[in-house]
């Protein structure tokens, strides 16, 4: 009893050792098949492919015996790739997008089936691998860090996407992933809608001959999308220099987002001043009505104009202007043009003796008209008023030397004696006393020399 339990106990087990045996020997075991004759390498990678531990023959079937033999192939797949993949990897093609050497079954042009040093089998160093294929995305002058490193899939998926070009992320989550300061500056009051539209809207993802691999320089990144205003800035009479410094447009406007109006990267006078900080100097006391009110652009158009100094609207440059009344546009777009109309008035301008306008003496003249910069300073000065303490004169600063009364003012310029106007009491000190026509033609002409 004792004997036939064992056999029966024993078949099976006898069964299955010479079962093995007789399975063994035709196969092709990893055991036979890697020795240190035979390919002695083949799995001497770091990481062993569990395929390739189960076995050769899971992937190979053998078409001649005996093996080896010089010249011809005694072995084939059991399947080409990627259905041989696909026996045990859930296979793509799943997605929209596929990579068209996975589509085409490329499988080991990226994996070594069998082991390899680098992760996830790859048959090449991370770095490497896609250069193989896409050499043209690392030859930039300037190079986006990861894309440099070629750490392609740090925003590409190798295989398949739902997203476009592979992308791991739709934009500008992608790159958000590594410039969470970005998505930080992207919550300021206003966001500029390019941005909206996408990061590579201004930016190569990979590299690029510009710095920050922009996709154009200077102006030509902004005229991509506003294309009318910078024509116009290129067909203008004057433009502003800093509009062609390296950094172009964005020298003043922030490409992403900020929390000032229009994008800028100071607000009002403050950006100007970056560049112009002597047009008020610190001992200003008196500045005027628009700066001190924030602005320089009621004046100065920060692009272009068809104007010198880039001024919104006319302003002579000549100290001696010929009046019209189209002259001085510029000022009398915010003062009124009585001030100079009449020469005669009780209240349209205070520089007045009396009734007469002074005014309308020196500024309304059919040949030399006074320019409103010889008296008066138009940034900011140190005189009520902003009267000038000198007015250019050739080389010389011709001083003006203006005192204001309650009623009236004094000056005793470099131009005639000291006159004194007074409102209420015309003609009160003696050297009050009115120019007479010929008089005022003499010093003109002194003036001239
Ligand atoms: C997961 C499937 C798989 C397994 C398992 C596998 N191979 Fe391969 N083997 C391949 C594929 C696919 C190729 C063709 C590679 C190519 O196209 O470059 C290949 C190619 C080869 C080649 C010829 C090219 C070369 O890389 O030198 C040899 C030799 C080879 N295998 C031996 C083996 C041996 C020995 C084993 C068992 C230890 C084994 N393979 C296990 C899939 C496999
Ligand atoms: C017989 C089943 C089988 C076949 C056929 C097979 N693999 Fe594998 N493969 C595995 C197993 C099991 C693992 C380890 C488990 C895992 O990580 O998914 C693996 C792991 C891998 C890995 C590494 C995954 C990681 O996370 O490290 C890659 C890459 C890979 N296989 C590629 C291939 C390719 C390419 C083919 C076709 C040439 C192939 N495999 C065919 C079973 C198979
Ligand atoms: C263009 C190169 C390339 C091709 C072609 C390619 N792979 Fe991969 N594969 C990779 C890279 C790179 C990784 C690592 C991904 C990572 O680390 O994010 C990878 C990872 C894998 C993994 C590990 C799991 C995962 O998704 O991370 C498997 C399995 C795999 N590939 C199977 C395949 C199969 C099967 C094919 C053929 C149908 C194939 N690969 C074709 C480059 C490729
Ligand atoms: C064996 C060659 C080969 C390798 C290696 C290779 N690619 Fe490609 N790849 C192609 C081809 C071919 C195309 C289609 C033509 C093109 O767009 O340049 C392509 C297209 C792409 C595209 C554009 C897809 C689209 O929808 O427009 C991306 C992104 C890409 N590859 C990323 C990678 C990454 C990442 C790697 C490395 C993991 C890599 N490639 C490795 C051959 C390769
Ligand atoms: C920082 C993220 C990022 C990295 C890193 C990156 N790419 Fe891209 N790649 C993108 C984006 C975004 C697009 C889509 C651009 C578009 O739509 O204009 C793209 C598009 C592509 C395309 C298709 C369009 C084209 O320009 O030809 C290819 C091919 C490509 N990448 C390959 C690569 C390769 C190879 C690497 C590694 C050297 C790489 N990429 C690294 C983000 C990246
Ligand atoms: C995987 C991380 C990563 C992702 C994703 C990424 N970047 Fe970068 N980026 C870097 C690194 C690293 C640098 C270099 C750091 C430096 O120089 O300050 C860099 C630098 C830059 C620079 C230049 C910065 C400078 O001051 O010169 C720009 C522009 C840029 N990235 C844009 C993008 C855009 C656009 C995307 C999305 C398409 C993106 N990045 C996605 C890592 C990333
Ligand atoms: C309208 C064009 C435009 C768009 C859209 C754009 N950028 Fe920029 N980006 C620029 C310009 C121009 C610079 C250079 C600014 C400078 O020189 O001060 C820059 C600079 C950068 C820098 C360098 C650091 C800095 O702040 O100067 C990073 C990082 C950057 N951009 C990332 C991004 C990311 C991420 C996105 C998408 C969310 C994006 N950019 C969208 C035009 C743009
Ligand atoms: C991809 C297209 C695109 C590019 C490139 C682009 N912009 Fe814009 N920008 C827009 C759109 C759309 C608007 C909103 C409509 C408008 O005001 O014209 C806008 C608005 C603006 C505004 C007005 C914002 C406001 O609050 O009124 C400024 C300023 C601006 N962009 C500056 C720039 C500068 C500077 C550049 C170059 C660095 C640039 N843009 C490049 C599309 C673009
Ligand atoms: C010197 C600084 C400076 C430079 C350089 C500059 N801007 Fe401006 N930009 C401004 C100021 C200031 C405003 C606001 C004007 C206002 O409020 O009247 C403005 C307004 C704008 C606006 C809003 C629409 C408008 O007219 O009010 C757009 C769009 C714009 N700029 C685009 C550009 C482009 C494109 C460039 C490059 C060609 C550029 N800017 C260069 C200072 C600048
Ligand atoms: C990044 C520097 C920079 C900024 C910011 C800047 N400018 Fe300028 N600006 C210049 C340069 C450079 C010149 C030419 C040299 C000079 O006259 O100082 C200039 C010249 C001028 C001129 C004289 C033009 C001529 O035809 O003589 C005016 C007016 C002017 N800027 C006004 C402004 C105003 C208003 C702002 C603010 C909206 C501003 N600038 C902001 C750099 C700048
Ligand atoms: C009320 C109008 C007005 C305002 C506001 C104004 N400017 Fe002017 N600016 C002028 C006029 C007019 C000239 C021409 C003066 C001349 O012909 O000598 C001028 C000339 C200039 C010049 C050329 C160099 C010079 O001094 O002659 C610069 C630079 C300048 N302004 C910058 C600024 C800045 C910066 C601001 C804001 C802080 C500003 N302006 C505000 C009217 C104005
Ligand atoms: C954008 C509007 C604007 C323009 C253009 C303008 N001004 Fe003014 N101006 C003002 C304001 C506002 C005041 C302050 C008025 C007040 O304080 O009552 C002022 C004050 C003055 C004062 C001092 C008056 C006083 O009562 O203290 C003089 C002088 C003056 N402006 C001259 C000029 C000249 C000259 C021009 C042309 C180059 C000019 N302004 C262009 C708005 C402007
Ligand atoms: C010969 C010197 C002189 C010239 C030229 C001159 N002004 Fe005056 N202006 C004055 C004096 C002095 C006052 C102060 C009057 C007072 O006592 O209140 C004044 C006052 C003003 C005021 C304050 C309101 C008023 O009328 O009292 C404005 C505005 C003004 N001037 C604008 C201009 C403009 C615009 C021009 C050029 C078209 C100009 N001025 C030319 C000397 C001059």
């Amino acid at each position: 009893m004792r004997k036939r339990t064992f056999y029966l106990l024993a078949l099976p087990l006898v069964l299955t050792v010479s079962g093995l045996f007789l399975f063994q020997t035709p196969a092709v075991s990893e055991e036979g098949c890697v020795t240190a004759q035979c390919h002695p390498t083949l799995l001497k990678g770091k990481d062993v492919h569990p395929a390739a531990q189960g076995g050769c023959d899971t992937c190979h079937e053998s078409t001649a015996k005996p093996h080896p033999q010089p010249g011809k192939k005694t072995f084939k797949l059991v399947q080409e790739p990627p259905a041989l993949c696909a026996m045990c990897h859930t296979p793509f093609g799943k997605k929209p997008n596929i990579h068209p050497p996975v589509k085409d079954g490329m499988c080991t042009t990226c994996h070594n089936p069998h082991s390899s040093d680098q992760q996830k089998l790859l048959a090449q160093p991370m770095k490497d691998l896609c250069l193989t294929c896409h050499s043209d995305k690392a030859s930039f002058k300037y190079l986006h860090g990861p894309a440099s490193a070629g750490d392609c899939t740090a925003c590409h998926t190798p295989h398949e996407s739902d997203n476009k070009r592979l992308l791991l992320k739709e934009q500008p989550d992608l790159c958000f992933g590594c410039h969470t300061d970005m998505q930080e500056a992207l919550k300021k009051k206003t966001v500029h809608p390019a941005v909206l539209g996408g990061c590579t809207s201004c930016h190569n993802p990979h590299g690029g001959p510009y710095k920050k691999f922009l996709s154009a320089e200077g102006e030509k990144l902004c005229a991509q999308c506003h294309a009318e205003m910078v024509e116009k800035i290129g067909k203008a009479k004057v433009v502003h220099p800093a509009v062609m410094l390296e950094k172009g447009c964005a020298t003043c406007h922030s490409p992403h987002a900020g929390d000032n109006e229009k994008l800028l990267v100071k607000s009002g006078k403050d950006l100007c001043f970056e560049c112009h900080k002597d047009v008020i100097k610190k001992n200003m006391t008196v500045i005027h009505g628009p700066i001190k009110a924030g602005g320089c652009t009621p004046c100065h158009s920060p692009h272009a104009s068809q104007y010198d100094k880039l001024l919104v609207k006319e302003f002579p440059e000549d100290m001696y202007v010929p009046y019209t009344d189209n002259e001085y546009e510029l000022c009398f777009s915010c003062h009124n043009r009585d001030l100079l109309r009449y020469p005669e008035t009780s209240f349209a301008t205070g520089f007045r003796d009396g009734e007469r306008n002074l005014h309308y003496l020196h500024v309304n003249k059919k040949d030399k008209g006074r320019s409103c910069k010889i008296c008066h300073n138009i940034h900011g000065g140190t005189n009520p008023k902003l009267i000038a303490d000198s007015a250019p004169f050739g080389k010389w600063a011709l001083p003006i030397k203006f005192t204001k009364t309650d009623t009236g003012g004094r000056c005793a310029p470099g131009c005639h004696k000291p006159y004194s106007y007074d409102r209420k009491t015309p003609g009160k000190t003696p050297e009050a006393a009115k120019p007479k026509a010929e008089e005022k033609g003499k010093e003109e002409g002194k003036e001239k020399k």
